[in-house]
């Protein structure tokens, strides 16, 4: 079933900005601006959800701490894709109980993928009464309207929707850098890969109207941004369901059109969806990354029918062949999970093939993670601990081998580099990326920020490339 999406409601945002406008009042009555801290968990998309949150905050008068320690609020942008990102958020909330003791004035505000579960909310009530805001993924843009009610009533506030209401549009939004940015272009996922929550806490697929998307994107491209990350849980079956259908090969040609923009990377893709369309767009479209993402997850098509991936390691080696072909320098990078249930160590031997044959660029590496409410939580054969962490190793050490052989091979060749930030390190170094995502440093000062440059490669590391500015 397809979900349609009905027009932004301005009404709504109207209303918001009326709770904004209060709350500013209240703020600016204080001897110093209240100290706002947010702690993000999980992916990209929850990245950008913290650049809306962190808008909405300061348009309401509040001003970004430097550390949780010095915070009046504190907002969790939680994620609960595996348990231990959950434990992480258990263990802090323990700790901030005694903090509040120590400034009874601090809020604490709790939102994202893991408090869609009821069982946490439930644990929240019981255990965590230090808490004084709690919302979902659907109603992010109820944040000042939350706080309004927190601050009148006194009392916790819990305000979580189990299905999403329409695409909220225009939010206040700061960006990390000036030079790049984030784009929602679609929320939710159709796919129920069996081991994965993300369907049951992010909702049912449905796509922003491409000239929203355009729209952004223009005005981020005449605020100087270079560089756009479009996001969506699985990009490649963008557009089904709008009221005029757009595939995600037509969205890309006309983001490729924007005059001012450089460069356009987008994740995820879903190998199933990946169309011979969307490969030609990605080949004729001049300012779309040499990188595609591609999780695979597993190399045994038995594992991969249990995780109802819909496709095969046949199909999958075919694709990312294909897309060789048409993008011939293209880098490919993917997810890997190790320990599905029933996972035996021939099956671990299957996934190893496909990074020996495909020679990913780089690779997040999982551990299965069991999530209530999945069929794969059901399943029996959970693979004992101790079994799949060898199973992992032997992964990480495949992986690595190829990552690092392929870093050497760049070496004495020229790349674009975008120019991200200092480098952590060292003041006289900077970072960026090139069009395949890799990461080099070189030397230079921090007026290169955000500039596109030529870099030499002089050096590769296991997990990044160091180089000159040529
Ligand atoms: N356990 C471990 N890893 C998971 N992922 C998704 N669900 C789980 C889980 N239950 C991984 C997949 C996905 C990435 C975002 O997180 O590899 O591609
Ligand atoms: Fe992102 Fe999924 Fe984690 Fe939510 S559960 S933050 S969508 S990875």
């Amino acid at each position: 079933m397809r979900t349609s999406v009905t027009v932004p409601n301005e009404d709504e945002i109207r209303r918001q900005n009326g709770f904004m406008e209060k709350i500013k009042a209240l703020n600016a009555k204080k001897d110093t601006a209240p100290k706002f801290f947010i702690n993000t968990f999980g992916c990209q998309m929850n990245a950008h959800d913290s650049e809306k949150i962190n808008g909405m905050l300061r348009q309401m008068g509040y001003a970004p701490a430097d550390d949780e320690k010095n915070a009046d609020f504190i907002i969790y942008n939680t994620c609960c894709v595996r348990e231990n990102a959950e434990n992480k958020v258990y263990g802090n909330l323990g700790y901030l109980k005694h903090a509040k003791k120590d400034n009874p004035d601090m809020k604490i505000a709790l939102c994202g993928c893991m408090m869609q579960q009821p069982t946490v909310i439930e644990t929240i009530r019981k255990k965590y009464r230090h808490v004084d805001i709690v919302f979902g993924t659907f109603n992010l843009y109820k944040l000042p309207e939350l706080i309004m009610t927190n601050i009148e009533s006194g009392a916790p506030v819990f305000d979580i929707w189990q299905k999403h209401a329409e695409i909220v549009e225009d939010l206040p939004t700061v960006r990390k850098y000036k030079f790049k940015a984030s784009v929602n272009i679609m929320f939710g996922c159709n796919n129920f890969c069996s081991y994965c929550i993300v369907p049951y806490v992010r909702g049912r697929e449905r796509s922003r109207r491409p000239e929203d998307i355009v729209a952004e994107i223009k005005a981020l491209a005449a605020d100087g941004v270079k560089e756009v990350m479009l996001l969506g849980q699985n990009v490649n079956s963008y557009g089904r369901g709008l009221e005029k259908e757009t595939s995600f090969a037509e969205l890309l040609r006309m983001v490729n059109e924007i005059e001012g923009l450089k460069r356009i990377r987008f994740m995820t893709s879903h190998p199933k969806d990946l169309s011979d369309e969307l490969i030609k767009a990605m080949a004729e479209c001049d300012k779309v990354c040499n990188h595609l993402h591609l999780p695979f997850q597993a190399g045994s098509d038995r594992i991969l029918e249990q995780m109802n991936r819909r496709y095969t390691k046949a199909r999958y080696l075919e694709l990312a062949n294909k897309v060789r072909r048409a993008v011939p320098d293209i880098s490919l990078t993917t997810d890997i999970m190790v320990g599905f249930p029933g996972e035996t160590e021939e099956d671990v031997l299957e996934t190893i093939d496909v990074v020996k044959k495909v020679r990913f660029a780089s690779a997040f590496t999982f551990i299965y993670s069991k999530r209530t409410g999945t069929p794969a939580a059901e399943m029996e054969n959970q693979v004992p601990e101790d079994v799949v962490k060898g199973y992992f190793n032997k992964l990480l050490d495949e992986v690595n081998t190829v990552v690092y052989e392929i870093n050497q091979s760049k070496l004495g060749k020229t790349y674009e580099v975008l120019v991200d930030d200092i480098s952590g390190g060292d003041a006289d170094f900077v970072t960026g990326r090139t069009t395949d995502n890799t990461l080099v440093h070189f030397r230079g000062c921090k007026d290169l920020i955000g500039e596109l440059v030529n870099v030499k490669i002089t050096e590769s590391k296991p997990f990044y490339l160091i180089g000159e500015m040529i």
